[in-house]
């Protein structure tokens, strides 16, 4: 099933969100709204506000309620993707060119401050001061995260549940409390919520993985940036991990890791991504995905039979499957 198949019937909320998104971070100054209408305008697959109102629909659904906090999850993904550009050195996303690129860091800087200031505008409209504690919260894990993977690029030694604990804490958090806030914001039971934060979790670990599979594998039409970014970076991911685990493969990797590190940014990862993509790795990180996306539905189990459920089924399918 296509994403556009799944988001269907949430077609004219999704707008509405859509546009709140623009009217928020569109500022008196120009270049502020140029450098955010910019990303915004570039796309994505607004996958956190989907989760937002799927969740909703097991409380008590409002649109009004759930865009207070569907908008600012989106803005605040936005606003950590414009800062990680910089971190990543990246020139493109969402096929197009990072603010970072098409501006420069200290513009992209004040962007990615900006959109989350907007962010906590929106929300701060709810008055439910939980709903802010576990955003504030989040935001901060997602800080230490980021900050974890500059501590670690190169590191070919950390461990693999080195890698799961930065990958919870940059990525998972986020997409888990969309789902719990979204059962949150519309009274839904702590029961319900809980279970919707464990899919939620689960569901983002396997989406970093898939992510981190998508820059070994992934062809620069789908994913919108060119491949091997993470190996060019620095960023020793999953399938590097095991690919480092496999004897006939470690010493060679290691030599053509070491090689684009001391090369500072001016050689390219396409031999050191060869030879990950000819390891166990990439099918170990895809059975580590599967594990993650298992757990995901089986959180779902306890909910009560709606056809959000089955939405959220079909969501999770994709994310395992998706190819961008
Ligand atoms: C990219 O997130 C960064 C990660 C957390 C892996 P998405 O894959 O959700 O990015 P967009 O919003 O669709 O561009
Ligand atoms: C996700 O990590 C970034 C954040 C959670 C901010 P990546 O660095 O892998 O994301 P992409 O690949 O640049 O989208
Ligand atoms: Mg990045
Ligand atoms: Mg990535």
């Amino acid at each position: 099933m296509k994403l556009m198949q799944l988001y269907a019937s949430l077609k004219s909320e999704l707008q509405a969100i859509e546009d709140q998104m623009a009217l928020t971070v569109t500022s008196d100054l120009p270049i502020l709204s140029e450098t955010s209408l910019h990303l915004l305008k570039a796309g994505g697959k607004r996958i956190r506000p989907v989760l937002v109102l799927l969740a909703g629909k097991f409380g008590d659904y409002s649109l009004e309620t759930l865009k207070k906090v569907a908008v600012p999850l989106e803005l605040i993904h936005m606003a950590t993707l414009v800062h990680d550009d910089v971190i990543d050195d990246a020139d493109t996303r969402r096929g197009q060119l990072t603010v970072k690129s098409k501006w420069d860091n200290r513009i992209a800087m004040f962007t990615g401050d900006y959109i989350y200031a907007k962010a906590l505008t929106v929300v701060t409209e709810l008055d439910k001061p939980r709903i802010h504690q576990i955003l504030s919260g989040t935001i901060v894990q997602v800080c230490i995260g980021e900050m974890e993977q500059i501590r670690d690029f190169f590191n070919v030694d950390q461990s693999v549940r080195n890698y799961l604990r930065r990958i919870r804490r940059k990525t998972a958090l986020l997409i888990a409390i969309s789902c719990q806030l979204g059962a949150i914001a519309t009274g839904a039971p702590a029961k319900v919520s809980n279970a919707l934060y464990r899919f939620g979790y689960n569901l983002g670990m396997n989406f970093q993985i898939m992510d981190d599979l998508l820059d070994l594998c992934g062809t620069e039409k789908a994913i919108g940036k060119p491949p091997g970014s993470d190996l060019r970076q620095g960023n020793i991911t999953l399938p590097v991990l095991y690919a480092l685990q496999e004897d006939a493969i470690r010493d060679r990797l290691l030599g053509e890791i070491e090689a684009i590190k001391v090369a500072d940014g001016r050689s390219d990862s396409t031999a050191a991504v060869k030879l990950v993509r000819s390891s166990k790795g990439i099918k170990e990180a895809e059975r580590m995905a599967d594990r993650y996306i298992a757990k995901a539905l089986q959180a779902l189990d306890s909910l009560p039979d709606i056809p959000a459920k089955r939405n959220l089924t079909d969501i999770a399918r994709f994310v395992a499957k998706r190819s961008y």
